[in-house]
């Protein structure tokens, strides 16, 4: 048990809890021009801080929302600057702020938290589980032949950083909230994002493309600077609402002079890119990582808000370590989902139904490999099917 002091910090805290952060990180104080962007995303109420008795550890959130199964979005707490001082680590810092702040979520009526974790070993034992994975793609573009069949795509205009960053939450939110576990992108997000940018390249350009019926869908690029010799063309942003905008932003990309090779370092596992090319092998995924982490602090309403597929409906049995108002028994079926006293087919624990409602991981794998319970034989394949999705699920923001 610790006897760490926990509470939320005052707005004149906020500094020094993200230096605290960016230590953690190995990273200097931030300067009073890096600070500008970062004060405003750190929204108040939501930063905590440990004492002991001076800060010693800290982690926020921010309010969004996200794209359950079936299309309805609820109520998310984006989790991040989770940071414990050095010489004070593995102490129980980490579980103090886990705790006080898994219940501030819980109070306040959020039914999903999601963050991206720096180490995989971290955020089981608090309820979390890999939700989304994303593939790093990397197109030769010297290669890069696309084949005749690939829609036209319409017209793209290419607007600098001043001009674009401005438009970017209205372009996000008509072009990126069409898959599951798409989040929403308040005011706190854009600050921070477009710092991050700024920092990273000089010129930052944002190709806008648009279809019949307007605007639907953008990609965020630079160009590495001293990448002359061998130009790497990054790209930061990339959302579209149909294939035609896929492929039209795809046609831009491989017509900007003095690139070599383009590398798209988080995207959806069923995105099509290497369909598009005449050598196939012209898109490689060189990796495959987990992006997000998702934890349900409200079980029931997250059951019942999503959709499910079609097979015999099962009895889950689950049991939260640190939320145990999610304790239970849910029947789960094509219909919906709700507390039940029958019997369970499958027992689980919150951070493997965390990896489970999005469908990334079958229930069968996790029944093989231990994380789930099997009582029923039949269970698990009735549950692949009924948290199943059809596309990939993906989060596409970095926070
Ligand atoms: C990761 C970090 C926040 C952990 O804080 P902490 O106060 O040391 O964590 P706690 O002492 O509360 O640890 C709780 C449990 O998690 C384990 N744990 C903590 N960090 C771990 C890690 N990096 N790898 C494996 N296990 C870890 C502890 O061993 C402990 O296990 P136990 O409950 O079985 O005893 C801290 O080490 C840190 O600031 N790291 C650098 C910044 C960072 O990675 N932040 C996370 C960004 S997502």
């Amino acid at each position: 048990m610790s006897d760490h002091t926990v509470r939320t910090l005052r707005p004149d805290e906020h500094r020094a809890a993200w230096d605290l952060f960016r230590a953690a990180l190995h990273v200097q104080p931030g300067t009073d021009e890096e600070w500008e962007p970062a004060a405003r995303a750190h929204q108040d109420g939501r930063v905590l801080g440990v004492f002991g008795p001076e800060l010693i550890g800290t982690t926020r959130s921010f309010d969004s929302e996200m794209v359950v199964p079936g299309g309805a979005r609820l109520p998310l707490a984006a989790v991040t600057g989770v940071g414990v001082r050095a010489g004070r680590t593995r102490r129980g810092v980490l579980s103090a702020l886990q705790a006080a702040q898994l219940a501030d979520f819980a109070e306040r009526g959020v039914a999903l938290a999601l963050l991206h974790a720096s180490e995989g070993a971290i955020y089981g034992r608090y309820g979390y589980g890999i939700a989304t994975l994303a593939n790093r793609v990397v197109v030769d573009k010297h290669r890069a032949q696309l084949r005749p069949d690939v829609p036209d795509g319409g017209e793209v205009t290419v607007l600098g950083i001043d001009e674009a960053a401005p438009k970017w939450p209205e372009l996000y939110a008509a072009t990126a909230m069409g898959r599951v576990a798409a989040m929403t992108r308040s005011e706190i997000y854009w600050p921070g994002y477009e710092a991050q940018l700024r920092r990273r390249a000089k010129l930052v350009q944002t190709a806008v493309h648009r279809g019949p019926d307007g605007v639907d869908g953008y990609l965020t690029y630079y160009v590495e600077e001293d990448s002359h010799e061998h130009g790497k063309l990054q790209v930061m942003a990339f959302h579209y609402a149909n294939p035609a905008a896929f492929a039209g932003l795809w046609r831009f990309l491989l017509s900007v002079d003095l690139v070599d090779e383009i590398v798209l370092p988080l995207r959806p596992l069923d995105e099509p890119h290497a369909l598009l090319f005449a050598d196939p092998r012209t898109a490689k995924t060189e990796s495959t990582d987990d992006e997000s982490w998702l934890r349900l602090v409200d079980v029931p309403a997250a059951l019942a808000a999503r959709a499910y597929g079609p097979a015999e409906p099962v009895v889950i049995e689950v049991s939260d370590r640190s939320l145990p108002a999610n304790d239970g028994r849910y029947l789960v079926g094509p219909g919906g989902a709700s507390r039940t006293d029958a019997e369970p087919a499958l027992r689980l624990t919150a951070d493997t139904l965390a990896m489970l409602y999005f469908g990334t991981w079958r229930a069968s794998a996790l029944a093989d490999t231990g994380r789930i319970e099997v009582l029923d034989a039949a269970a698990p394949e009735a549950a692949d099917v009924l948290f199943g999705t059809r596309e990939s699920v993906w989060c596409g923001t970095f926070f």
